[in-house]
């Protein structure tokens, strides 16, 4: 019930930010230009139901109340806020992404301040609600469900754009944790797909840590984990933008590494010469290497561990004991 009505101001506010975006002045001059300068094409952006915020005090709110739409619900989804004891737009002089569902339906929104300032925060996004469970949502699944099932692969980006611009350029099995850690339930989400997941994160330190969190989770999963770093300072919207579709996706395949050798090969360089932190490195990838299926993945398991034992000068047979320790 209270969910129903959530998913139908989502709808309403999508809508009207989409008309507003293509058919009011402020939001082809200042929304529509900026996308545009970014390198999205019409059919992107009508594609993503992107769209525009006026910059004004309360257009939207106004709108909506007079539509009949309930202010305690408008404020619920996050585009109504009250400020000075009076209801007022939240996402104003912003340009909008809508998260959908697997189904199409709009379960919150993405907001960009078309300047960055250090006043205010680059995204506002909806917060939880009845029908908005961030740690259950991957943006882009509506757009990308079919080519993941078809390439029986998933990409995983970190932003909205990201996403946007890869479908742009062709590569549509790609998906979005909108810069949070991946939790338990996105992975199954992903594992109803695939069981090829491709993490492609900023090249920096940051990106390289978020990836790694996610590792021992999305193994646990039965998912196989590749991981492709980007060059310095750029993301997978401005390396596809820059480069274009097919060296892009050269890139991609040139670049992808074995998520469990990559993180090994690091704690290796991470470790040095301290024996102690090498030897909680051995017990790690262990228990690492228990968490793949045996039933599943028989040879996935084994290949690690003759990989995984070269990597670490150890016996092959020390390391088979160690991981059957691990499992019970
Ligand atoms: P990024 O800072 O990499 O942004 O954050 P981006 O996706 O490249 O966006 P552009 O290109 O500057 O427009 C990655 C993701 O983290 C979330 C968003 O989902 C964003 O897409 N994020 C980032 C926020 O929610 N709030 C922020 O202030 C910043
Ligand atoms: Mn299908
Ligand atoms: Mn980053
Ligand atoms: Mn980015
Ligand atoms: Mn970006």
């Amino acid at each position: 019930q209270l969910a129903d009505s959530l998913y139908i101001i989502n709808g309403f506010a999508k809508e009207y930010f989409t008309d507003t975006l293509f058919q009011s002045e402020e939001g082809q001059n200042v929304g529509l230009s900026y996308f545009e300068e970014r390198g999205f094409t019409e059919e992107t952006i009508r594609k993503f139901q992107l769209g525009y915020c006026l910059n004004t005090r309360d257009s939207f709110v106004k709108t909506a109340t007079a539509k009949g739409y309930n202010l305690e619900y408008l404020q619920k989804t996050g585009l109504v806020t009250i400020r000075n004891e009076q209801p007022a737009d939240n996402y104003r002089g912003r340009v909008i992404f809508p998260i959908h569902n697997q189904s199409g339906k709009v379960l919150g929104f993405g907001a960009r301040i078309l300047v960055k300032t250090d006043k205010a925060p680059k995204y506002i996004n909806s917060p939880e609600n009845e029908i908005y469970i961030k740690s259950r949502v991957l943006y882009g699944t509506y757009f990308a469900r079919h080519a993941i099932d078809k390439l029986n692969e998933c990409l995983l980006v970190e932003g909205y754009t990201d996403v946007i611009s890869l479908h742009q350029a062709g590569v549509e099995n790609v998906v979005a944790s909108s810069g949070t850690s991946l939790t338990q339930d996105q992975l199954r989400l992903v594992k109803k797909y695939t069981n090829n997941l491709t993490i492609i994160y900023d090249g920096d330190a940051a990106g390289i840590k978020a990836a790694l969190r996610g590792l021992d989770m999305a193994i646990e999963e039965g998912l196989n984990v590749k991981l492709v770093l980007l060059p310095e300072k750029e993301d997978p919207d401005s390396y596809v933008q820059r480069i274009g579709a097919n060296a892009f996706r050269e890139f991609i395949e040139e670049n992808k590494k074995d998520f469990v050798l990559f993180k090994l090969e690091i704690s290796l360089r991470d470790a040095g010469n301290d024996n102690v932190k090498k030897s909680q490195l051995v017990n790690e990838i262990a228990e690492t290497i228990s968490k793949i299926d045996k039933a599943e993945d028989f040879t996935r398991q084994q290949d690690y561990i003759r990989q995984c034992s070269q990597l670490l000068k150890i016996d092959e047979q020390g390391l088979i004991t160690l991981v059957n320790k691990y499992i019970r």
